[in-house]
């Protein structure tokens, strides 16, 4: 017994002298491996009688614990050292500033939205959002466009078929306009809100892709007239323009969920190649490029969303963001913007870092 004790006590102070998880694990291998002595031990009960095994098993057994429980304990201090050792070592500054550049870059559509979110912010506009998978009633219907309304033709809408193969009621929206339905339909009135997004018709050249983005606007309140909105597009075209000399012209136009409607189209001139935006379109060297519609919120329109016209009236626009975004930031062919070229996007893109605030800039490139 006096051999066991002894033995028990030298395996203790080994596993406490143990300096690494290596050394530990010879000591277990030595004790309670296959091969370990107390392995060992255990394995010469089998062959006692029931009267040797009751005086020699408690020694063993006790041995067994005590060894296991010193190795558990050395095992989970030696981790505990190594883990401080890790992270000391591993220690990283985060307030230092990096020190690779990031890849990838911020698509100039990306970018064009984080600005009208911003300027928009300022005027004290919300950003709302719908599905670009719509119902009819949403697309058309309740913008006053029935089943039999010329302008849908004028859509050319990607319809999904049903389970008969029919091809109605689901799509994917033509515009971003089903969105003023939706935010009337939520929120009731006063709103003030823009919705920008991408939206989608079949339709492909040099100036049409198949998806494209817009940024619908839409103001419901009291007592709302044509003058805020030629205000409202012009404090925003001044601002994202960072110009003062922004002209907008508003010719009569017609959509079915305005009355009126008006096509808003601004001036510019061609420098080298490359359209500027500013001045009047109609001044020596101008023209007027057509930048989106708009109009008063037809009371038709609101009363599908739930508003009583005699109360409440607003305007609505929609703005091409992608035709915008070319103009700003001066690239000529739309196509490029889908096609995921890295060089392209390495020229035209943006930094991550490169946030646009009014107060740091929305017009001009870092
Ligand atoms: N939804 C129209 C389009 O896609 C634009 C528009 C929006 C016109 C809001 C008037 C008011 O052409």
């Amino acid at each position: 017994m006096t051999d066991i004790t002894s033995q028990t006590e030298a395996a203790l102070a080994a596993i406490a002298a143990a300096d690494s998880l290596d050394a530990l694990e010879t000591q277990r291998l030595d004790t309670l491996g296959k091969k370990g002595w107390v392995s060992l031990a255990l394995k010469t009960l089998g062959g006692m009688s029931p009267e040797e095994r009751t005086a020699a098993a408690p020694a063993i057994q006790s041995a067994r614990a005590s060894i296991a429980e010193a190795l558990e304990t050395k095992k989970a201090a030696l981790e505990a050292a190594a883990l401080e050792q890790q992270l000391a070592r591993e220690r990283i500054d985060l307030t230092l500033p990096a020190q690779v550049a990031p890849k990838g870059s911020v698509h100039p559509v990306s970018q064009v939205m984080d600005e009208l979110a911003e300027i928009f912010a300022d005027l004290g506009f919300a950003v709302a959002t719908g599905p670009e998978i719509e119902d009819d009633w949403h697309n058309f219907t309740a913008l006053n466009m029935d089943e039999t309304h010329p302008a849908r033709a004028m859509h050319d809408t990607f319809y999904f078929p049903d389970k008969t193969g029919e091809c109605r009621e689901i799509l994917l929206r033509t515009h971003t306009s089903p969105v003023q339905i939706r935010a009337m339909l939520d929120q009731g009135a006063p709103i003030r809100i823009i919705a920008p997004g991408r939206v989608y018709r079949s339709d492909s050249d040099a100036t049409h892709t198949p998806m494209f983005h817009q940024v619908e606007g839409l103001v419901i309140d009291r007592d709302i007239h044509l003058g805020h909105l030629k205000w409202t597009l012009e404090t925003f075209f001044k601002a994202f323009f960072e110009r003062e000399d922004i002209t907008l012209r508003l010719r009569p136009s017609y959509f079915p969920f305005t009355e009126p409607s008006v096509e808003v189209d601004v001036g510019y001139s061609t420098e080298g190649g490359r359209r500027v935006v500013g001045g009047r379109g109609d001044a020596p060297g101008h023209a007027w490029m057509e930048l989106g519609g708009s109009g008063m919120v037809n009371a038709r329109v609101l009363e599908f969303a739930g508003l009583d016209p005699a109360e409440w009236q607003g305007f609505a626009f929609g703005l091409g963001i992608d035709r915008i975004a070319m103009l700003k930031y001066g690239m000529n062919d739309l196509r490029a913007f889908f096609d995921g070229d890295p060089r392209w996007l390495a020229h035209y893109g943006f930094s991550p870092f490169d946030q646009p605030t009014l107060s740091a800039g929305v017009g001009a490139r870092a």
